[in-house]
């Protein structure tokens, strides 16, 4: 149920800079010294927040391919405008050794997946990925209790903000979006390499596994709520600058 009806392809263009990925790619620039690069970003969407990690990088003098893989069908007009290869299809039927990639970006695209699943995507990533690629993903771990509630800053983008009240009722004060978004950014990984991606998802299948018994329950009670009002949402858009 959660792994096929529940696709939401929502994005717009500051968001690689609000949840932390420019961060990430800065980094890795700064670190290997690259200045001609490939990007791979799986579960692009409308891939206008790759077109925008695009422009920063043009403006920096830094040469770059994107290409970006998302199975949306209503995503594919957009997305073939904002990057240089679009890849219609499911991630997981891709060649990669057709794709090898400096920087694999993985963002807000599988974290409502079992963990079966989210180890399978993982691994696939890594097959992009060259002995000194990056890997740059939000995939969450369920390793410690305490990361139980990161569920709810993935969630939070994809329910109406009214509803947001009964479960979040902090979200209507003051500087909360600043101090959400230095969480967000802090739920941001990078791996370097195909072995440290590789092992990630090992973890993810172990963490999940040492899960007990009521937080793994709780994972998809939380799940449903949120498809609920997922749908809810879909009914009466909230804003114009985010696109289904
Ligand atoms: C919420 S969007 C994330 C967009 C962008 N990465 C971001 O963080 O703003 C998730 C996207 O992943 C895509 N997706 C889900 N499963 C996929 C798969 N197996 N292969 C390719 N794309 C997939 C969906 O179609 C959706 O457009």
């Amino acid at each position: 149920m959660f792994d096929k009806n529940w696709k939401p392809t929502l994005t717009y263009p500051e968001r690689y800079e609000e949840i932390g990925v420019v961060d990430h790619v800065l980094e890795y620039l700064r670190a290997s010294n690259k200045r001609d690069i490939v990007i791979v970003d799986i579960g692009c969407s409308t891939a206008v927040a790759t077109k925008q990690l695009k422009n920063m990088l043009d403006n920096s003098g830094i040469k770059n391919r994107t290409i970006g893989i998302d199975l949306s069908q209503t995503v594919r007009e957009e997305a073939m405008q904002n990057v240089d290869l679009f890849l219609n299809q499911d991630v997981m039927y891709v060649d990669s050794t057709l794709y090898p990639a400096d920087i694999v970006i993985c963002c807000n695209m599988i974290f409502y997946l079992n963990h079966l699943k989210k180890a399978e995507v993982i691994s696939k990533c890594s097959q992009f990925m060259k002995d000194d690629s990056v890997l740059i993903t939000n995939t969450p771990l369920f390793e410690q209790p305490s990361d139980y509630a990161q569920l709810k800053l993935f969630l939070r983008d994809y329910v109406p903000v009214m509803l947001t009240i009964f479960y979040n009722p902090k979200r209507f004060y003051g500087r909360y979006k600043e101090t959400e978004s230095i969480r967000v950014k802090r739920r941001m990984f990078s791996f370097h390499g195909k072995n440290e991606a590789v092992a990630y998802a090992g973890r993810i299948i172990t963490s999940w596994e040492n899960l007990p018994l009521g937080q793994k329950f709780g994972w998809y009670i939380e799940m449903a709520r949120a498809q609920f009002l997922t749908k809810v949402r879909r009914l009466k858009p909230r804003s114009k600058k985010r696109k289904f």
